[in-house]
């Protein structure tokens, strides 16, 4: 995980080399500034001599104006390094999370990867920032103070050194209760974020369903949850402090005691005695910073395992070595398939599937949900492989054309489909940015989505919100049909495409796909018979086996799931709905 991580430092090594170089020599200054003082005190004051008052007077406020140089040239290349660390870490989770398979992105949920992308992102970057600066600061500080005071009186410097032990037990028990709070209240977090992410995406329906009161208890448990954790986690942390003073206190007392009479004795000047209190109190907060940093490591140790995790991880599917590059035609076998979306569990969605299309048929396929209708056409583009048996395109295996050929030929528009904010055009063009104004025009006409297009006030220069939600659902649909249309595909899937769109409309889209596309395999995937009926071939899934596959004249006669699923669609009331509850 480190190693992936400090990969993606790239281009930011040398400000990140930097940031210690310059905290150490701040600290160089910091430590050195006390022991001037010390001369000061006892050469220039307690000696009665101003020459060298003014001297180190001099020299004291020379090196605090270095020290801040170069505390300022640690921060600034501290913000720099760290800055650029987090915006490589995002980019290379993006660039890796763009090859992922469907099955990769299952794997770690959309809402899983949002949170790595953002908030475990902003862990690190504020744990690296910190690293580079106070983990340097803090030791160097430390070691370096008790090497002043061993050279100014290693008598005194007993008390420093019982001080540390204790403060270092003390602290010690603290961080390890507090670091592992920590771990809890991220994990919460993720509890809180699938929360968050799930409910505002799913407002509509949620004040549709009038679930308002039951979400926003269910979120409120979770920041509750959260809020114990990190009041638990924050209290321990508190006891920090008053520990830090009563060892802080205690020394200055013993130093006090034993220093008078060091001092009376003669073996201790007045000036050292001043800068050991400087040191003291210095050796004493780099163990506090110390132990910040072991907390903040704890906290940051599990967001680094999880960005790594998606940095790291290896699409599923990848283009075969000596792919072939050469366009598919319209065929589509698939040969003894079985498919399993959890590879080895068994629970098979798809079960021996064999069928042969020729190109430019026209296939229906229903079935009730769940039956597995769009897992065996996500099949066909290679958007989950095969665990059984082999799916060919255009007579050869999926799995040896090259991905984005193979994809290019075959147009899905997918059950849940998606416009992006921007207008109708930039929408269209968004799979196929060559197509021409005439082109799109066109594709509209085949989906239907023209008459509507034309109504609105800027036709297809209206501007489309996020998440398509100013467009109704039949009309979000059609143009989706006709953004799928723009790729000018070998084989069209429509996997439920037209179910927002009335009787009228669905069979005029398919009488123009009919007319105008005759030479490209047309995969149609509903729920209404009506949708399927006009089809080459209706294929009847059910729990993911085939159980007919016929013209729809045929099926009626001979296949028992379709005629009873007709004879419900077709009942006088004409209520189409009953399909679900008829399963
Ligand atoms: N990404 C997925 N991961 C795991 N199981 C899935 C996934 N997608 C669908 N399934 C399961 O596979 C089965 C078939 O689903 P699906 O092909 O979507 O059916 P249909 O399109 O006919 O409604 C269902 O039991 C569903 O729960
Ligand atoms: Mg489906």
């Amino acid at each position: 995980m480190l190693r992936t991580l400090i990969r993606q430092v790239g281009q930011y090594r040398t400000a990140s080399l930097l940031t210690p170089l310059f905290t150490a020599l701040e600290v160089v200054m910091d430590v050195l500034i006390p022991y001037v003082t010390a001369w000061l005190i006892d050469r220039g004051i307690n000696a009665g001599d101003m020459r060298n008052v003014y001297l180190y007077g001099i020299m004291m406020i020379g090196m605090a104006f270095l020290s801040l140089l170069f505390g300022i040239l640690a921060g600034r290349y501290a913000a720099y390094a760290s800055s650029g660390f987090a915006c490589n870490l995002r980019d290379a989770m993006y660039r890796n999370i763009q090859t992922f398979a469907f099955s990769n992105i299952d794997r770690f949920s959309t809402s899983g990867l949002v949170t790595r992308m953002t908030t475990d992102v902003s862990n690190l970057q504020n744990a690296f920032q910190q690293i580079l600066r106070v983990s340097v600061r803090a030791p160097f500080r430390l070691v370096l103070s008790v090497i002043m005071c061993l050279v100014i009186n290693p008598g005194m410097s007993l008390i420093f050194l019982v001080a540390l032990v204790v403060l270092a037990m003390a602290l010690g028990c603290i961080v390890s209760r507090v670091g592992r709070l920590f771990g809890q209240v991220f994990q919460q977090y993720d509890v809180l974020n699938n929360s968050v992410q799930e409910n505002i995406s799913a407002i509509r329906l949620i004040k549709a369903f009038v679930r308002e009161d039951y979400e926003v208890l269910k979120f409120s448990k979770a920041a509750q949850g959260l809020y114990r954790l990190f009041v638990r986690a924050e209290a321990n942390m508190a006891l920090m402090s008053p520990v830090m003073n009563m060892v802080v206190y205690g020394c200055i007392i013993a130093l006090s005691w034993f220093g008078a009479h060091f001092v009376v004795g003669g073996s201790l000047t007045m000036g050292e005695l001043t800068s050991l209190f400087t040191y003291v109190m210095s050796i004493l907060m780099s163990l506090m910073m110390l132990s910040h940093i072991f907390v903040m490591l704890t906290m940051s140790e599990a967001s680094g395992r999880r960005v790594a995790e998606v940095i790291d991880e290896r699409p599923d599917i990848v283009n075969p070595p000596a792919a072939i590059a050469r366009r598919p035609g319209g065929d589509v076998e698939f040969f003894r398939v079985d498919f399993s979306y959890h590879d080895g569990s068994g629970e098979y969605v798809l079960q021996d599937i064999n069928f042969r299309v020729r190109a430019g048929e026209t296939i229906g396929i229903i079935g009730g949900t769940g039956s597995g209708k769009s897992t065996l056409v996500s099949l066909i583009d290679r958007l989950y492989d095969v665990t059984q048996g082999g799916v060919l395109v255009g007579g050869r295996d999926v799995r040896t054309y090259d991905l984005k050929t193979l994809r290019d030929a075959v147009a899905v528009v997918l059950q849940q489909n998606v416009l992006f904010s921007g207008t109708i055009l930039d929408n269209l063009r968004w799979g196929n940015p060559a197509a021409t104004l005439e082109d799109c025009r066109r594709a509209c006409r085949l989906a239907c989505a023209d008459e509507f297009i034309e109504r609105m006030p800027e036709g297809y220069d209206t501007r489309i919100e996020q998440g398509g939600v100013n467009v109704s659902g039949g009309q979000r649909q059609r143009l989706c049909i006709a953004r799928a249309l723009l790729r000018n595909p070998s084989i069209l899937i429509l996997d439920d495409s037209t179910s927002a769109c009335d009787t009228a409309t669905d069979a005029r889209i398919q009488k123009a796909f009919r007319e105008e596309m005759p030479e490209v395999t047309k995969f149609i995937i509903a729920q209404r018979v009506s949708s399927v009926q006009e089809c080459d071939r209706i294929m009847v899934m059910d729990h993911g086996r085939i159980t007919g596959f016929d013209t729809h004249r045929r099926l009626l006669e001979t296949n028992q799931l379709y005629r009873e699923i007709f004879d419900i669609q077709t009942d006088d009331d004409g209520d189409f709905d009953n399909w679900e509850d008829w399963k």
